[in-house]
C-alpha cells in the first residue's frame, strides 16, 4: 500500500535557484518563498550558507533570511558545509531577527571525485568537518539533515554502488545527523536501483527520516519518486516549475518540478496540503522573473490553461 500522506520539500530557491546565472535579487527569492508557504508548503530549503566564490547566487543568504515573514507550521532549512556557515545561520537571526533554521543541511557525496568538486575536501574529511556543524545545530534544538549527493551515479567517477552510499549513510548517522537525503545529483537513476540506494539508507534511519532528491535529467524522476513510494518513502524534495541544477554537476537538470509530483500524489489520492492553484502562482512569478517557462511538464499544462482562459474570458 501506498502511504497516505507525503510531505513535499520544496528546493526551488535554495537548489532552483543556485545554478541561475543571472543575479536574482533578494526580494525576489523572499516573494517566492512566501507564494510557497502560502500554497500550503510546510518544509521549504530557502538558501545556503557556502562560499560566495563558489556559488555566487546565495550570497545574499542572511538576507533572504531576514526578509521571510515566518509563517507558524513551516520549517526553513538552510545549507551549512561548515561552522562559519552555520554561525553566519545563527548569527543572523541573532543581529537582526531575521529566522533561525529549524533544520540545517550538511551535504556530502557518495564519490570521492564529487566531494572534492562541490565541497574542496574527502568523503572522510567532509564527515569530520560535519561534525562539529551537527554538534552547534543540536545544542541549539536545530535538527540536522543531510544529502548524500551523486548516490545514483557521479558525473566524474561514472557508476556509484548501494556500498558507497551506505558507506556515506553510515558515517552521516555516526556523526548524529538526524535525516537522510538520498540525491541523484545527475539523474541517471531508475526505479530499482533507486530503491537498492534508499533501502541502504532505510537500514540506519527510521522511514521518516529518509527522503528521496531527484534531479530530472533524464526524465526518471517520477518513475523514482513512485518507487520509492512503493517501500513506503513518504518525503521528497521538488523544486518549483522545475528550477535549478548543482554548479558541481554540469547539464544535470533541476530537481523534479513540485507541480509534477503533486500532480501524481493527487491523482493517487496522496493528500499533501499543497494547493496546486497556489503553486501555479508562484511557478508563473519565478518564470515571469527569469523570462522562461517553466521546466515542470504540469507547471506548463496549467499555465497554458490559465492564458487560454483569460483570452477567451
Ligand atoms: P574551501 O575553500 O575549502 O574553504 O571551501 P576554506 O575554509 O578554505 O575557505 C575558503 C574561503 O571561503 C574563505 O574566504 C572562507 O572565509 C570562505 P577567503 O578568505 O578566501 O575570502 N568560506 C565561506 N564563506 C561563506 N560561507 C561559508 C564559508 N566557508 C568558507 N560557509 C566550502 C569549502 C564548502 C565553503 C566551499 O567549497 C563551498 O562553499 N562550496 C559550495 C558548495 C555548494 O554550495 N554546492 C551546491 C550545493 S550542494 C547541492 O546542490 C547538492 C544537493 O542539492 C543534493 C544533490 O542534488 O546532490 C544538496
Ligand atoms: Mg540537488
Amino acid at each position: 500500500m501506498l502511504p497516505a500522506h507525503v510531505t513535499l520539500l520544496e528546493v526551488g530557491p535554495r537548489d532552483g535557484l543556485q545554478n541561475e546565472s543571472q543575479p536574482v535579487p533578494a526580494a525576489v527569492k523572499i516573494e517566492l518563498v512566501q507564494r510557497l508557504q502560502a500554497a500550503g508548503l510546510r518544509e521549504i530549503e530557502v538558501t545556503s550558507y557556502v562560499s560566495p566564490k563558489w556559488v555566487p547566487q546565495m550570497a545574499d543568504a542572511a538576507q533572504v533570511m531576514a526578509g521571510i515573514k515566518r509563517e507558524r507550521g513551516v520549517r526553513y532549512s538552510v545549507l551549512t558545509p561548515n561552522l562559519k556557515g552555520f554561525e553566519a545561520a545563527v548569527a543572523g537571526a541573532v543581529a537582526n531577527s531575521a529566522i533561525l533554521p529549524d533544520e540545517i543541511v550538511v551535504f556530502g557525496a557518495a564519490s570521492e571525485a564529487f566531494s572534492q568538486r562541490n565541497i574542496n575536501c574527502g568523503v572522510e574529511e567532509s564527515i569530520e568537518r560535519f561534525r562539529p556543524v551537527v554538534e552547534a545545530a543540536h545544542a541549539r534544538g536545530i535538527k540536522v539533515r543531510c544529502a548524500v549527493s551523486v548516490a545514483l551515479g557521479c558525473p566524474y567517477q561514472g557508476e556509484v554502488t548501494p556500498d558507497e552510499v551506505e558507506r556515506v549513510v553510515r558515517l552521516m548517522k555516526g556523526i548524529g545527523v538526524d535525516h537522510c537525503g538520498i540525491a541523484d545529483t545527475i539523474g541517471v537513476g531508475t526505479p530499482k536501483r533507486v530503491q537498492a540506494a534508499l533501502e541502504r539508507a532505510l537500514k540506519h534511519f527510521p522511514i521518516e527520516q529518509v527522503s528521496g532528491h531527484f534531479h530530472d535529467t533524464y526524465g526518471q524522476a517520477l518513475a523514482n519518486i513512485y518507487a520509492c513510494l512503493e517501500l513506503g518513502i513518504h518525503t521528497f524534495d521538488a523544486s518549483v516549475a522545475g528550477l535549478g541544477g548543482c554548479p558541481y554537476a554540469k547539464g544535470a537538470t533541476g530537481n523534479v518540478g513540485t507541480e509534477d509530483v503533486l500532480f501524481m500524489l493527487n491523482g493517487l489520492g496522496i493528500a499533501t496540503g499543497v494547493d496546486m492553484e497556489r503553486l501555479i502562482d508562484a511557478a508563473e512569478f519565478i518564470s515571469g522573473v527569469l523570462g522562461r517557462k517553466p521546466v515542470s511538464r504540469t507547471g506548463n499544462a496549467l499555465l497554458a490553461k490559465r492564458a487560454n482562459a483569460r483570452v477567451i474570458a
